[in-house]
């Protein structure tokens, strides 16, 4: 009931736009109304551009609506602010920890572009009004450099909250319920887009479109043609993300890329689907197996998560936290609320609801201890900031889901598009999860909101330069 009124809430409050069918000119022309397309048409408003965006679906928000841990960021006075380890970040040290995680796949020119822009990226959101105060460190990570609002709430709200509210202060022309069919290309050049909305199919002529129509994790049958043994797997992504950017980008001449490199979240909840944030393992958890034991580093990067995961008894395992993790990560405050969450009040009665020997749970949290404070851990884990002794104490069984597709439109750090011959798609722009070439082989969490607000921005400056250009 709850999830329905939520649902209504946000409809309601990030509905926008009216539907029309005349058509209509623009300086750039926006595909999607999630973080990059927000960002893009914010930005390029800003810069003196009439920017018209386009979303499909009855609200704006994307996937990026849906983001929990955080955006990663090097350098920022939050980092500074908490003091220890984060304020030893660097846009060296990120660069290094995105082309690691990657399995070095990524494009250097574009991760460095990411690490060397993501503090301005936190500032300008927070001169939007955004709060990111929070940090804190996620998987794949050397240092805290998630950024969230106070008390470690959910980032995505935030984020989309603040470039909602932007558009609207700018009167911006979004229009949702509105599908982007064809980018229209006229003599090698960008022309437009053709739109269908509810009463028909229109044009809107533009020097420049944005690209940033998100990728195509809901899209199992697309997932399952590129990575065949995801057939079947759920996804954590919103019913919108069917990949139709890159399809529309490809006919229009983009090469894409790495188009197998998709990544399942480890964390999500089997029937329910949904994905348990991992802040809650960055803020302390554990991963327990049906046998009641520890089994892999969680903070190790969601490939090797996910992999450890599905080797255990059916599948599944369990996240374990106690109360003393769960007050430091606000996020968690609707899990324990749900059916899914197991609560108990001792490690007996929570090792009774998750049907394993409480003598071996027990010996699993002592060893626990005992690592934490001897700063060895058998399985390599290097941050065990909490005990896990203060009940009550809960478990959430949870098993990966399709999370990330990595692969997308070639681009380079000016967000131009690429053809299939080396050439650059005149008027062609493209941003956020939609463009392939930045994480590589795995995406770090944290670095999709990173990457979605780096380049929207680049993407509006570049597509207001060029359609301004006389040459053009
Ligand atoms: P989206 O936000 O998906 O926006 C694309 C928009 O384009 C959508 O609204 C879509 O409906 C629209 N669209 C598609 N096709 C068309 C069309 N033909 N015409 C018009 N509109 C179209 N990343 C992090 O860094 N940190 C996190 O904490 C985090 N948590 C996540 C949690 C979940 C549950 C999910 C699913 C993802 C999470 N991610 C996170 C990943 C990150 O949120 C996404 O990769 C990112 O938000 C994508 O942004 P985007 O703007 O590229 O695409
Ligand atoms: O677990 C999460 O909060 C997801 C983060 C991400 O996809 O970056």
């Amino acid at each position: 009931m709850k999830k329905i009124w939520m649902a209504a809430a946000l409809l309601a409050a990030f509905s926008i736009g009216a539907e029309a069918t005349e058509n209509a000119t623009a300086d750039v022309a926006v595909i999607g109304a999630g973080g990059a397309g927000l960002s893009a048409a914010v930005q390029a408003h800003d810069l003196g551009a009439k920017v018209i965006v386009l979303e499909k679906m009855p609200m704006v928000g994307g996937n990026t609506i849906r983001a929990a841990g955080g955006l990663n960021a090097a350098g920022t006075p939050y980092q500074a602010a908490k003091g220890g380890q984060a304020a030893l970040d660097s846009a060296e040290i990120m660069y290094y920890d995105t082309m690691k995680g990657g399995h070095w796949l990524g494009n250097p020119e574009l991760v460095r572009t990411l690490a060397e822009r993501s503090a301005s990226s936190v500032e300008w959101l927070v001169t939007l009004g955004a709060d990111l105060r929070d940090v804190g460190l996620m998987a794949g990570a050397t240092l805290p450099r998630t950024h969230r609002p106070t008390g470690g709430a959910l980032v995505g709200p935030e984020v989309i909250r603040t470039l909602y509210t932007a558009s609207k202060t700018r009167n911006l022309d979004i229009r949702t319920n509105s599908t982007v069919q064809e980018i229209i290309m006229k003599g090698g050049r960008v022309a437009g887009v053709k739109v269908k909305d509810k009463e028909g199919t229109y044009t809107i002529t533009a020097k420049a479109v944005v690209d940033a129509a998100g990728g195509f994790g809901a899209n199992n049958a697309m997932v399952s043609k590129y990575v065949p043994k995801l057939k079947g797997f759920a996804t954590t992504n919103q019913p919108g993300a069917q990949g139709e950017g890159l399809t529309m980008a490809e006919e229009a001449g983009a090469k894409l890329i790495q188009m197998d490199q998709i990544q399942t979240h480890p964390t999500v909840v089997p029937e329910f689907g949904e994905m348990i944030t991992e802040a809650v393992r960055g803020n302390g958890a554990i991963l327990i197996n049906k046998d009641g034991k520890r089994f892999f580093n969680e903070l190790d990067t969601r490939d090797a998560v996910s992999a450890a995961i599905l080797k255990q008894k059916d599948g599944v395992a369990y996240l374990f936290f106690d109360s003393d993790m769960q007050k430091s990560l606000k996020a968690t405050n609707s899990y324990i609320r749900q059916r899914y969450c197991l609560t108990g009040a001792t490690l007996d009665e929570i090792a009774g609801l998750m049907k394993v020997d409480p003598a071996v749970l027990k010996a699993t949290m002592e060893d626990w201890k005992k690592a934490k404070s001897s700063g060895n851990d058998p399985f390599g884990r290097t941050d065990m900031p909490r005990n896990l002794d203060v009940g009550p104490f809960y478990a959430i069984a949870v098993t990966p889901a399709v999370h990330h597709t990595m692969g997308g439109i070639q681009i380079d750090k000016k967000t131009r598009v690429y053809d299939k011959s080396g050439r650059v798609i005149p008027g062609l722009f493209a941003a956020g999860e939609v463009t392939g070439g930045i994480h590589g082989a795995n995406r770090l969490g944290g670095n999709a909101q990173a990457d979605i607000v780096t380049f929207g921005r680049i993407a509006g400056e570049e597509a207001f330069v060029y359609s301004k250009s006389a040459a053009n």
